[in-house]
């Protein structure tokens, strides 16, 4: 790996140019987005991505909200349950956006919420999972993650949890891919510069699953982390692999203080 001049970093014959970008900076000047350094991705995004966030009307992401506000009634699954029929109201899963992943004993590791709602769906419903990146799975993950909205990202990593945070930890400094970059390459040590058309941000997950203007779609944070994996020519490991939910792990850690956004909308 070469170093070209300032900003660029040359690995394999391809190169990487990160343009240094003049932000106003003002203390606070995001107000809940921002918590002490931590910014959340909506203060990078354009004011025509962030307006669109900021109606729940325009948001199409609540498309997908809406349905799964549907799903949570409907009785499916052998055991003859809805999700309603064990927790009630949707509301009684405040916190959980703020909290997960979260160690889980039956499995001995951690767990995301879209795990956690396919744990229900096949253990507690005798139900189908949902597929990753369904519309359902997506729509229900949202749904849950709006009721912690705009609670501060609360993850302990106290107890059994601790290793899986070391694993996350591990992932998210280690160089991979023909580039030979790690996260923290775009997301600390060159958040707030540009690489090729984007603003890169310090890459916080508070706001998934978001709606991608680029997608045109509502995206999970691990479809996200598997094309940051792939900006860098590196083989995407599985949504819901282990090394995804542990890293998921570390930058949700990273990530307290800001608040839940879910459902986010970013470009
Ligand atoms: C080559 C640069 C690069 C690398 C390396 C990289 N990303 Fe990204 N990432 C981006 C770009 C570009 C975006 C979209 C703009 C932005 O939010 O920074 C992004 C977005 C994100 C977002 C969404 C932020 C939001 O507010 O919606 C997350 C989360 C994220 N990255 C996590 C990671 C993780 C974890 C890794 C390591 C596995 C990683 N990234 C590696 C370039 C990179
Ligand atoms: C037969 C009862 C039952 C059904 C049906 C059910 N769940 Fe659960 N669910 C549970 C139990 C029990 C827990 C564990 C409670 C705990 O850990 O406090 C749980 C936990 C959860 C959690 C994590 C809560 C937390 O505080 O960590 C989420 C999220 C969740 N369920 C979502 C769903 C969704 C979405 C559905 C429908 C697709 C569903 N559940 C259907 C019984 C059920």
């Amino acid at each position: 790996m070469r170093h070209l001049g300032i900003g660029s970093v040359v690995a394999a014959g391809l190169t990487l140019a990160f343009a240094g970008v003049a932000l106003t900076e003002e203390k606070g000047a995001w107000g809940s987005y921002q918590s002490g350094d931590k910014r959340s991705g909506y203060t990078f995004a354009q004011p025509e991505t962030r307006a669109i966030q900021d109606d729940d009307f325009e948001n199409p992401a609540y498309l997908l909200v809406d349905s799964a506000a549907e799903d949570w009634e409907r009785v499916e699954g052998e055991a003859g349950k809805a999700c309603s029929s064990c927790h009630g109201d949707v509301d009684s899963l405040k916190g959980v956006g703020a909290r997960y992943p979260v160690y889980f004993e039956d499995w001995g590791k951690m767990i995301n919420v879209e795990q956690r709602i396919n744990y229900c769906r096949t253990e507690n419903m005798k139900a189908k999972p949902w597929k990753w990146e369904s519309n359902e799975l997506l729509g229900m993950t949202a749904l849950v993650k709006l009721q912690s909205r705009g609670m501060p990202m609360s993850v302990s990593i106290d107890g059994p949890a601790k290793p899986f945070y070391e694993k996350g930890k591990e992932f998210y400094y280690q160089r991979r891919g023909q580039l030979d970059m790690a996260c923290s390459h775009c997301h600390v040590d060159n958040a707030g510069s540009k690489l090729r058309a984007n603003l890169l941000s310090q890459g916080q997950p508070n706001g998934f699953p978001t709606y991608r203007l680029k997608w045109q779609k509502v995206g999970s944070l691990h479809r996200r982390l598997r094309g940051c994996n792939r900006q860098v020519r590196s083989d995407p490991f599985k949504a819901g692999s282990d090394e995804y939910v542990n890293v998921e792990l570390f930058i949700s850690r990273r990530a307290n203080g800001l608040p839940v956004e879910t459902p986010s909308v970013r470009n």
